[in-house]
C-alpha cells in the first residue's frame, strides 16, 4: 500500500524543484528555525517495516552527499542550531556512519547528536562512537516477540537488537529512548514493553502510525490502552509516553493535519532536498553543492521564520 508520504517521496524523483533564491533574498534571521536538523544518511534499510514512510527503501542504495551534508550542518551550527539527528533508512548502514559521528563531535562539542535506529547494528559500533559521539539514541522496536517482530519488519533481527541493547547499556552517557510504533497488531504488548525496559531504565515513546494503514489503531484507543497499563503498573510519563501530536502554528491550515503531527524540524534527504515535513512537497527545496554558503543558510532559514507555510 502506498501512503501519502510515500507518494510525496516517489513524486519528487526527477522533478525540478523551484529555485528559491529570489524568495530567499532578505531572509537573514534564524530566530524561528526549527530546533533540529534531521539528516537522512541513507535511503535503504535492512528491515522492511510495513508502516514505514518508505524512507528505508530496499530497492534504492543511495547515501547522502557528504560535502553537501557538512555544508548544511555547518550552516545550522553557524545559526546556533545545535541539535542534529541522523536518520534514514537505517542510518548506521551508511559506511561512513562512525566517521560522521566522530567528525561532528570534533566540529562542535556542543552539538547534541541523536541517532534514530532500528538497533540491529548497535552491537558493532565502536566504543569511541558510543562513548563520545552519540548523545541520544532512539531505538525503534515494535515487538519483543520474535514471530511478531518478524512479521512487522520482515526480518528476523530481534536477537541482534537485544545484543545491541546490552552493548549500549554499558554506556551511561547516552540517553536511550525506545520508539514503539503501535498498531492494532501490537497494542496489547505495551505492558510487556514497560516491564522489559524498566530493567534498562529506558523511556518508551509510543508512536501511532502516520499516514494511512489498515493496521493503524485510532490515537484515542492507544491513549486508552496506555492509561490502563500505567494504572496497572503504577508508572508515569517518565517511563512511558504517547507522543503528542505537535503542530506549529504555521501548520494550522494545512490539509495534512489529520495524518501528521510530527512538529517542526528540518530534514535534508539523501537526494539533497530540504523538507520542513514529510508531506508538504510544495515546500521542498533542492540544495546544490555550488550554492554559496550564504544561500544555503538562507535555504535553511526558509519558511521556518514565516508565520504560515502558506505565506511562502
Ligand atoms: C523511518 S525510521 C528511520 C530510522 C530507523 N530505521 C528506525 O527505524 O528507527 C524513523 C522513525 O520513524 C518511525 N516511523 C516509520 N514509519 C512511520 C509511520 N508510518 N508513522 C510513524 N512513525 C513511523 C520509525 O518507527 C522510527 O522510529
Ligand atoms: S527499520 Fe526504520 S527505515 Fe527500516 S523499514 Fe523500519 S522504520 Fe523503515
Amino acid at each position: 500500500m502506498v501512503s501519502l508520504s510515500q507518494l510525496a517521496v516517489i513524486q519528487i524523483k526527477g522533478q525540478k524543484l523551484p529555485e528559491m533564491n529570489n524568495i530567499l533574498r532578505g531572509l537573514d534571521s534564524s530566530r524561528n528555525l526549527p530546533g533540529q536538523l534531521r539528516v537522512q544518511l541513507v535511503d535503504f534499510c535492512n528491515e522492511k517495516c510495513y508502516f514505514c514512510h518508505n524512507e528505508g527503501r530496499q530497492d534504492q542504495h543511495r547515501v547522502i552527499n557528504e560535502n553537501l551534508m557538512w555544508k548544511i550542518i555547518d550552516a545550522s551550527i553557524m545559526l546556533s542550531k545545535f541539535r542534529v539527528g541522523f536518520t534514514g533508512g537505517e542510518p548506521t548502514l551508511n559506511p561512513m556512519f562512525s566517521e560522521y559521528v566522530l567528525k561532528l563531535r570534533e566540529k562542535s562539542a556542543g552539538v547534541e547528536l541523536t541517532v534514530t535506529t532500528n538497533g540491529s547494528t548497535l552491537e558493532n559500533l565502536s566504543s569511541a562512537v558510543l562513548e563520545r559521539g552519540i548523545n541520544k539514541l532512539n531505538i525503534s522496536i515494535h515487538s519483543l516477540q520474535r514471530d511478531k517482530y518478524k512479521k512487522i519488519t520482515e526480518k528476523d533481527l530481534l536477537d541482534k537488537v537485544s545484543r545491541g541493547l546490552k552493548r549500549v547499556a554499558e554506556f551511561k552517557n547516552i540517553d536511550v529512548f525506545i520508539n514503539m510504533l503501535v498498531g492494532s497488531n501490537n497494542i496489547k504488548e505495551i505492558e510487556d514493553f514497560v516491564r522489559y525496559f524498566s530493567h534498562f531504565g529506558y523511556k518508551i515513546n509510543i508512536l501511532d502510525i502516520l499516514g494511512e494503514d489498515e493496521l493503524k489503531a485510532p490515537y484515542g484507543d492507544i491513549k486508552k490502552a496506555l492509561e490502563q497499563v500505567k494504572k496497572r503498573l503504577c508508572v508515569d510519563e517518565k517511563i512511558i509516553e504517547l507522543k503528542p501530536k505537535i503542530f506549529h502554528s504555521k501548520c494550522e491550515d494545512c490539509s495534512f493535519v489529520p495524518v501528521c503531527g510530527e512538529g517542526e524540524y528540518l530534514r535534508v534527504s539523501v537526494d539533497s532536498v530540504l523538507m520542513p515535513c514529510m508531506y508538504r512537497q510544495d515546500l521542498f527545496q533542492s540544495v546544490h553543492l555550488d550554492d554559496d554558503i550564504d544561500t544555503t543558510i538562507r535555504k535553511v532559514a526558509l519558511g521556518y521564520r514565516r508565520v504560515r507555510y502558506d505565506d511562502i
